[in-house]
């Protein structure tokens, strides 16, 4: 088996728990609210991971709970080694852990080193003067001799990346709110004190990080104008009107990310995510030159691709032949910045793609009640909660649809707390909640379930080796190997029904997305209704197809 397909770093070697575990994300603000005041919280979480561990599921990351302003929902970080009082205290946490522990969970935390919240003492001291030894922690520039911008750097969050400070006369930079100023990674003191507070944690027992946009940690030290982006259209996110070529994604960030994973390997076990929305192709460099970086830079391809064999194909083609050897791939579905994957596709073939996300080559991260089909809620405009939507109205950029509280039942607020939570749930809840869900035989928590009992029974499944094998209109056939086991997974992309016919199939089926089918056997031919995919498990000795074409 080459290189780049076998499980372990090396010949011989047991795949690690991130290898072949699951990831869970869990939007802290919405997932359970323990003390009434309509926003989750840590006492919330820990009493649902039984949830979570009967799910079946290993590890949970929880996006930021350190003190905040939450200008952006604790991804403007105001302390980076603590907690929020919203979200409960340290003790809070510490149960957390050891519930976890308990339950064979790993507990994965946030780490946001890109920028600070303006509260952050670190920034509050950088903007007493030019001359406070912290001020050179962050990004300042001298206006350009127009008084204006010193150049064209845009933040994400609309508008000019600069913001001047009255009292200093310079400005500062932030790629995202004002309220987010960027730390400057060229100050070794900024590293030192990020590595600090990784410390902290690690040493609490948390099993590693998800390190926040890490393609943006450093910029082009000249400070060099980012050229117009040819295919910007009006009308678009005005973010896309330059290529962010000297602002994101530079060659050196590399070492700042081995230096965040140097910390990560003081301690045995842990684990490195980055988030990076880059071209796949763009990914291998993110596990670093000596496999020195981060263990798992976030794929996001599934979250754009077009809904076609050929192209998702083609995807997973072109991502494993980007991995650098001994470099383990993941697949992500949704996550709190982008549409449930529910609504992207309906609910129909969310089912599909869930049976994609759990029987491709790579470590899954599942996000929070994807597992019940939660769609991305319609959010009233007095309602609306996040900055970007409130800074860049009717684009389509707001988050707060994906970011909805979980319903647990069909009580009031779905169970989710006592009191009208921070954002509205689906009015759906009565009927899609998760109680009605694990009593359906047949629904997506049901899928999802067998779907991580046949990852844990089935090493192919979990670290196996991926083979391509048809991928023509709607259909989609890959397999996966291990030792002498061979599963064939075939998805009907589409809501016709496809008959996929290859010599010499012989096997049965192990699960079906429409959780029936089970054990059924197949032969010669394999029949798929609309929006069905199967797993089949082969018989001895049968080979898979070869790609034709
Ligand atoms: C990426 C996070 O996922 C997003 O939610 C946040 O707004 C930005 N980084 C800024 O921290």
């Amino acid at each position: 088996m080459a290189d780049r397909e076998s499980a372990g770093a090396g010949p011989g070697r047991e795949p690690l728990w991130w290898q072949k575990g699951v990831i869970y994300q869990v939007y802290p603000r919405s997932f359970q609210d323990s003390n009434g005041d309509g926003v989750g919280d840590l006492e919330g979480i820990r009493r649902r991971l039984g949830y979570l561990e009967e799910l079946g599921v290993d590890a949970v990351w929880i996006s930021p709970i350190y003190p905040s302003p939450m200008a952006d929902f604790g991804y403007d970080v105001a302390d980076y080694e603590g907690i929020d009082p919203l979200f409960g205290t340290l003790d809070d946490f510490d149960r957390l852990m050891a519930e976890a522990g308990a339950r064979n969970l790993k507990v994965i935390l946030d780490l946001v080193p890109n920028h600070t919240s303006d509260q952050h003492p670190w920034f509050r001291e950088a903007r007493t003067s030019r001359t406070h030894p912290r001020r050179d922690w962050y990004i300042w520039r001298d206006p350009a001799p127009d008084g204006g911008p010193p150049n064209n750097w845009l933040s994400e969050f609309g508008g000019s990346a600069w913001e001047y400070d009255e009292n200093t006369g310079q400005y500062y930079y932030h790629a995202f709110l004002a309220s987010q100023p960027d730390l400057n990674w060229r100050n070794p003191e900024v590293a030192q004190a990020i590595h600090k507070a990784m410390r902290f944690w690690l040493d609490r027992g948390v099993a590693g990080f998800r390190v926040d946009v890490i393609w943006h940690l450093l910029k082009d030290k000249d400070f060099r104008d980012n050229p117009p982006d040819p295919d910007y259209r009006p009308g678009m996110n005005p973010y896309r009107r330059l290529l962010p070529v000297h602002t994101t994604d530079l060659a050196e960030v590399h070492t700042v990310i081995a230096g965040l994973r140097k910390v990560v390997d003081g301690y045995d076990d842990r684990v490195l995510i980055g988030e990076i929305y880059l071209p796949v192709e763009r990914l291998g460099a993110y596990y670093g030159a000596n496999l020195d970086g981060a263990h798992l830079p976030f794929n996001f391809a599934l979250l754009e691709v077009a809904w076609e064999a050929r192209a998702v194909a083609d995807l997973i083609a072109r991502y494993e032949k980007a991995l650098p050897p001994g470099g383990w791939p993941n697949w992500v579905l949704g996550n709190h910045d982008r549409p449930r994957v529910a609504s992207r596709l309906g609910p129909d073939q969310a089912r599909v793609a869930q049976m994609l996300l759990l029987t491709l080559r790579g470590t899954p991260t599942l996000y929070y009640g994807d597992e019940i089909g939660m769609t991305t809620v319609p959010i009233p405009a007095d309602k609306v909660q996040d900055p970007w939507e409130k800074n860049l109205p009717g684009l389509g950029l707001g988050r707060d649809g994906v970011r909805t509280p979980m319903p647990w039942d069909a009580s009031a607020n779905g169970g989710f707390s006592d009191v009208t939570p921070w954002l509205p749930l689906d009015t759906n809840f009565p009927e899609i909640n998760v109680m009605q869900h694990r009593v359906s035989s047949h629904g997506m928590y049901a899928l999802t379930h067998a779907l991580l009992s046949l990852r844990r029974a089935h090493p192919a499944l979990a670290v196996g080796a991926y083979r391509p094998v048809a991928a023509t209109g709607n259909l989609l056939v890959y397999g996966r190997e291990a030792q002498d086991e061979r599963l064939l997974v075939a998805l009907n992309l589409g809501g016709e029904p496809l008959l996929a016919a290859f010599d010499g199939l012989a096997g049965q089926i192990l699960q079906s997305t429409l959780c029936d089918r089970v054990d059924e056997a197949v032969a010669g031919e394999l029949a798929l209704r609309a929006n069905e995919g199967v797993v089949v498990a082969l018989g001895r000795g049968v080979a898979f197809p070869a790609e034709a074409g």
